[in-house]
């Protein structure tokens, strides 16, 4: 979603903007644009499309030391230049970015209107402008603060003004916005990675904060001017992490990382000499936990599908009744709160508003939420009642692939806690463990059929629709390999359990839909060469991702991806793998724009 850069220093202003938003591409974006300060008043460049079409119209010399930038994924007016931001007042002394969306901007419209402002653009983001311009009587900062008071709705946000060169003003209520702090410079972004090749020193703004930046200087308060002081937080992650490192797509470059990012979130985490796990930001003694008598998970996208498989593993192994839920369903369907059940949020950017809010609606009923996100200091983990960073670096590619698998790393970890609390023995505590320690190295074993995923990626990607069949655990890794494939690749596809289908989706089987079923050796092994026979008898296609050594599976599936034996609870972890890579190498066939998939955000911070 839509991505905030700003600049006050004495680099090159231009140059330090446009490689902000060439790191902000991956959010999601249909237009972008710079203002930079210059001796004749302020340079505005904007372009609609790729960041490409901005590049060739920046003079190639760069200019400027302080100003702002944009990348724009359009709600309020459609992807044209002028909606483009930065947005500026009547003046062109003001300029601003923005991400969020300001409900009541309709009624500032007119309120502006009928004074005298004139509005070129369709967004609701230009009447901030506007409004600054209004409430301006010489401090920037308290126009801004006048100005915020006005608006409802959610903003990240930078003003900057052509009277205080040298200076600029953000506000953050609901759309994420932290600071970096450099040596002479600041820096004003929607996330870190728009500055960690500049800095890593960073304060994390909260909702209802406002901040005055200076080369050397920076100044917080809240709505009431009161002064805040705030730390300086220092990132992690290290600035090669947002590099493709060889490979020709993010999203392929995370699919490898997997075998590594597994490893980083169970680092110190298990415990073989209990047979448990240890997860310390969970905040909760363990009185507390075996007081839990339900859990329920809210989530969206992949992260939801993470939800469910880490429900399906409590409920079964830890004997806890456990669901997931979608946040945005959860929101709105008024829950009713139950005593002792325990509640997570699983986010990978720490920032999807549905999850954020359904998140507030459950804390404000009195209800524990944990948060699992992988994005340090994001909102959900800063205001989650406790939680786990799943720690499995940058995730860049559209397409969630390493965050989904540490995300069930995380989950797979507090199961073992909790099942060894209650029901679990020290054996089989020591075997989850083992199991869990081998899927890194199992994962690359699966690497090693990337070509032949390749060419069934070929044989199959020219088709206009595509099931995922999987049943148990594997149900919801069946409906994760859908949403990657219509994700990126724009084939219709959906995930169904396998013993479904002949309740509906059997209707859609022809010899032009393939089905890929997910063909575990378990205890659920010969239900599903039933239901591949019945796709089978009606001349349907079949891909099956299979445990190595199935024989049953050779006679009937038209393709065959082995994956290594493992347990039941671990298969999620295998059966991704191959999934993820049919999903690539279809894109990538079909000429997709792999890692930037048309219309799609990484980080959904509007309803
Ligand atoms: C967007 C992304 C998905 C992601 C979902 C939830 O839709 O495109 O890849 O799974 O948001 O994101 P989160 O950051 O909350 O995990």
């Amino acid at each position: 979603m839509c991505g905030i850069i700003g600049y006050v220093g004495k680099k090159p202003s231009s140059e330090v903007l446009l490689e902000g938003l060439k790191r902000l591409e991956y959010r999601g974006y249909d237009s972008a644009g710079i203002c930079v300060d210059s001796p004749e008043g302020f340079k505005i460049i904007k372009s609609t499309g790729k960041l490409k079409n901005l590049l060739a119209i920046v003079p190639p010399r760069p200019f400027g030391h302080n100003g702002i930038g944009h990348t724009r994924w359009a709600t309020h007016g459609g992807v044209t230049e002028s909606n483009a931001h930065p947005h500026t007042d009547c003046s062109g002394k003001i300029a601003i970015v923005h991400n969020g969306i300001i409900e009541n901007y309709e009624k500032l419209r007119e309120l502006l209107k009928d004074k005298g402002h004139s509005l070129k653009s369709d967004t609701d983001t230009e009447v901030i402008a506007h409004l600054i311009e209004q409430c301006y009587k010489g401090d920037l900062t308290k126009a801004v603060l006048e100005t915020v008071s006005l608006l409802k709705g959610t903003y990240g946000l930078v003003v900057m003004h052509q009277d205080h060169p040298d200076m600029m003003v953000g506000a953050r209520n609901g759309s994420p916005l932290i600071m970096g702090v450099g040596d002479g410079e600041m820096f004003l972004a929607s996330d870190a990675s728009a500055i960690i090749s500049y800095t890593k020193q960073v304060i994390y703004l909260q909702d209802g904060e406002i901040v005055t930046v200076t080369p050397e200087s920076f100044q917080t308060m809240d709505l009431d001017e009161n002064i805040i002081n705030k730390d300086i937080d220092i990132i992690e992650w290290q600035a090669e992490s947002f590099e493709k490192a060889g490979y020709d797509h993010y999203m392929l470059k995370e699919i490898y990382e997997q075998s590594e990012s597994i490893v980083r979130g169970m680092k110190g985490r298990l415990d073989r000499t209990h047979a448990t796990g240890h997860l310390g930001g969970l905040n909760m003694t363990t009185e507390e936990l075996l007081k839990v008598e339900r859990v329920v998970i809210i989530a969206a996208g992949t992260s939801y599908h993470a939800g469910l498989v880490a429900a399906y593993l409590l409920e079964s192994m830890a004997g806890i009744p456990a669901h997931a839920e979608i946040a945005s369903e959860l929101r709105y369907r008024n829950p009713i709160i139950e005593k002792n059940t325990l509640y997570f949020a699983i986010s990978q950017s720490g920032e999807t508003m549905d999850t954020l809010y359904a998140m507030r609606e459950l804390q404000r009923k009195g209800a524990r939420v944990l948060g699992i996100c992988n994005v340090v200091g994001s909102t959900i983990a800063r205001e989650s009642d406790g939680g786990v960073y799943i720690h499995s670096g940058p995730e860049i590619a559209v397409a969630s692939t390493k965050a989904f698998t540490s995300q069930m790393t995380a989950m797979y970890i507090f199961t073992l806690i909790m099942a060894r609390l209650r029901n679990m023995s020290f054996e089989d505590g020591l075997e989850f463990i083992d199991e869990m320690e081998a899927v890194p190295e199992k994962l690359k074993t699966i690497f090693k059929s990337a070509p032949k995923i390749e060419a069934i990626a070929k044989k199959y990607c020219h088709t206009e629709s595509f099931l995922f069949l999987g049943r148990g655990i594997n149900y919801p890794v069946a409906m994760e390999g859908a949403l990657k494939l219509k994700e990126i690749s724009y084939i219709h596809a959906e995930g169904f359990s396998a013993a479904e289908i002949k309740h509906g989706p059997i209707a859609l089987i022809n010899e032009k839909t393939p089905s890929l079923f997910l063909v575990t050796d378990d205890r659920l092994h010969d239900k599903i060469i039933s239901n591949m026979k019945e796709v089978k008898s009606r001349g349907g296609k079949i891909i099956a991702v299979a445990a190595e050594g199935d024989k049953d599976v050779y006679g009937i599936a038209d393709d065959v991806i082995e994956v290594p034996k493992t347990v039941e609870y671990i298969y999620p972890f295998l059966m991704s793998i191959p999934l993820q890579l049919l999903a690539y190498y279809s894109a990538l066939e079909l000429g997709r724009d792999v890692d930037q998939p048309k219309n799609l955000a990484k980080s959904v911070t509007v309803e």
